[in-house]
């Protein structure tokens, strides 16, 4: 059969393991749910039917200003003029990474890579270097790279016992634990005291505000053991505040990494921290280094991210408009008796399906919401572009998906 007679979906398949190179991304309830995406403008999307809809995806975290937002794709333009990567540094790598330390609290150097995956493996790579120590604390998902530990979250929404590909010497090293759980934290240090190198950790997006306590004590305890505290602010950052949770509960880590939210959905992401510990980096036989880090097509569009950020309360716009648009879905599924909540805070809300729901109940929600034109995520995303009027239509579109279901 020739490509022409087959489904997108089809061919994806017949290539690519998962149908698509995210593996959240790969669509699961099809025929409503979009089979592909052809172009985004502001807060919609529309797919090869010609079907439009209001996104809540956000590319799964990083378009926070708005799908082909106009500063951001004038500034990308500009400098595709001036070329695309070179083999020396130039300005925009300082001016970004001077904008970065500007705004992040516990940023006093910053460097630059493409993926939020990377970036959290150079974190942990600069704190075993700098501690001398070993083992690492994961607490969230932090990307690819949790597929090292058992019991680990391999994708947001997934957990895995099974480690295939990873050899059980370095399995070993790396420790999943359950967010706000100082219990297990002190266990594991009773048993690796002297060799924990650092705990890396992405905040729970339900029971986020248990962080004002959590954060505190991890700042406290792994300064007393010697170990580095390294934040995951890859959906938190530019989101919940323009410095993330460490802005937002007020306290620095040691090392921090960011990623989407920075630059609109180019790829670039940063791991940063106080000078001392970032200087790890030229450390005799220590390397961090990629070809495409200072790649300036994704540093112009952070730069105007960060410019859009100085001009517009774009985060006050996504507490604002997340609690106006969740708080009203809320209540429209209280009443009708649907057993899903929406839960967690409004920057990142979490679609979460009840324990005595019917088990195709996550199917039956997110089917209706596609075919009335809305497309969620289990952590779903307002952005810069949803104006009251779109949320005001998504809750139109999502009473008449209540009524079908
Ligand atoms: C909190 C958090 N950390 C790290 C990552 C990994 O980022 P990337 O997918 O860019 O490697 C993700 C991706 O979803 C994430 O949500």
């Amino acid at each position: 059969m020739s490509n022409q007679n087959k489904s997108w979906h089809e061919r994806l398949h017949a290539t690519m393991p998962h149908g698509s190179s995210t593996t959240s991304k790969n669509p699961v309830y099809l025929p409503d749910e979009p089979e592909i995406i052809v172009r985004g403008k502001g807060c919609r999307v529309y797919d090869d039917k010609g079907r439009e809809f209001i996104d809540f995806r956000n590319s799964l975290g990083p378009v926070t200003l708005g799908y082909c937002y106009p500063e951001v794709n004038e500034a990308i333009k500009a400098q595709l003029e001036n070329g695309i990567v070179f083999g020396h540094p130039t300005a925009l790598e300082a001016e970004v990474s001077e904008m970065f330390c500007e705004r992040v609290p516990c940023a006093e150097q910053a460097k630059f890579l493409k993926t939020g995956g990377e970036a959290c493996a150079a974190a942990i790579y600069i704190a075993r270097a700098y501690t001398g120590k070993n083992h690492i604390i994961q607490i969230g998902y932090n990307g690819w790279l949790n597929t090292l530990g058992v019991g680990a979250k391999i994708l947001p929404n997934q957990t895995s016992m099974e480690k295939p590909g990873v050899p059980a010497q370095i399995s070993a090293l790396y420790h999943p634990t359950s967010w706000n759980n100082t219990e297990a934290i002190e266990k594991l240090y009773a048993e690796y005291n002297d060799d924990i190198a650092a705990i890396i950790v992405a905040a729970d997006y339900r029971d986020f505000e248990a962080g004002r306590t959590f954060y505190p004590w991890l700042r406290e305890f792994t300064k007393k053991h010697n170990s580095l505290l390294i934040l995951d602010e890859i959906v938190t950052g530019f989101r919940v505040a323009l410095g993330g949770v460490q802005e937002y509960f007020g306290f620095k880590p040691d090392l921090c990494v960011y990623a989407k939210g920075i630059a609109n959905g180019m790829p670039l992401s940063v791991y940063a921290g106080s000078k001392e510990i970032m200087q790890t980096c030229k450390m005799p036989g220590f390397s961090i280094s990629s070809t495409y880090g200072g790649e300036t097509l994704s540093l112009a569009a952070c730069r105007a991210v960060m410019q859009v950020h100085a001009k517009h309360d774009v985060v006050g716009h996504i507490w604002k408009q997340g609690e106006f648009v969740w708080g009203e879905l809320d209540k429209m599924l209280v009443e009708k008796g649907i057993p899903v909540r929406m839960m967690g805070v409004a920057p990142m809300k979490q679609i979460a399906i009840q324990p005595d729901a019917p088990a195709d109940m996550h199917k039956r929600f997110f089917s209706a919401a596609y075919r009335n034109g809305v497309s969620f995520y289990n952590t779903s995303y307002v952005n810069f572009s949803h104006k009251r009027e779109d949320l005001e239509e998504v809750l139109q579109r999502m009473s008449r998906a209540i009524e079908e279901m």
